[in-house]
């Protein structure tokens, strides 16, 4: 059976610039998200809530593979939930740090001075859990393939992290290796993949950050 014509509607939140507004807009915004770090020193000190739902909707407006909208997204606030998140965690990040990681792997993590320590994911007042639905589960029970899932939740989360940035918040990307326990601890169903935490807050008053350098425009562009 051929698939009816899709529905079509006027692209009506477009709004087109002179060439100089252009300009100074995609400026600003390269100065506003080049001031954004990753923090690791949080300050427990909590924040509008309001802030974190308008960033998931911020994230959920993403492109997406067929617009299937892959992803999940887990607000954590409950000091409970984050002590199991950090305890879980920190019992990983020590068999990485200890066995698992390569040389070359601690080799590229050492100006960054990480360790097994994750005192923030308790510290900071919210984690988003970030997990990547790799199908969907139709009425019958059946799995229903998504397309493009990590290139779509990647997207998504940059969304996120973008927003919370915009807003005034800092965060840090947390990806403890492996990250099945927090299927268990949240109660996530076997076709969500953890893909990352992010973590939300207030940046600590004596907060300070790896001295690193990004790459410049002819490193990593190519004109054709
Ligand atoms: C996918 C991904 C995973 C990351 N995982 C961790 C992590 O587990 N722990 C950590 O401290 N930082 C982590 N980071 C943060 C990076 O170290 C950080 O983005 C990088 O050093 C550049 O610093 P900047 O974000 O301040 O520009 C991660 C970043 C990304 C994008």
């Amino acid at each position: 059976m051929p698939h009816p014509p899709p529905e079509l509607e006027p692209l009506g939140s477009y709004r087109r610039f002179h060439d100089s507004e252009m300009i100074a807009r995609a400026r600003r915004f390269y100065e506003q998200i080049r001031g954004r770090r990753t923090v690791r020193d949080f300050s427990p000190e909590p924040f509008p809530e309001e802030i974190l739902e308008q960033a998931i909707l911020a994230a959920g407006s993403a492109p997406s593979g067929a617009n299937l909208q892959p992803w999940h997204f887990a607000i954590v606030r409950d000091p409970e939930i984050k002590h199991q998140i950090r305890v879980a965690a920190e019992h990983e990040e020590r068999e990485f740090y200890a066995h698992r990681a390569p040389p070359e792997w601690l080799a590229a993590l050492a100006p960054l001075g990480t360790d097994e320590r994750k005192p923030f994911l308790e510290i900071a007042p919210a984690l988003v859990v970030i997990f990547a639905r790799a199908y969907e589960v139709n009425a019958e029970g059946k799995p229903v393939k998504n397309y493009y899932v990590a290139e779509s939740v990647g997207i998504a989360t940059g969304f996120l992290i973008a927003s919370l940035h915009a807003a005034g918040l800092a965060t840090l990307t947390h990806t403890p290796s492996p990250m099945a326990f927090l299927n268990d601890i949240l109660g996530r169903p076997k076709h969500e993949r953890p893909y990352l935490i992010l973590v939300v807050g207030y940046p600590a008053s004596e907060a300070r950050v790896p001295k690193i350098t990004k790459k410049n425009f002819t490193e990593i562009a190519s004109l054709h």
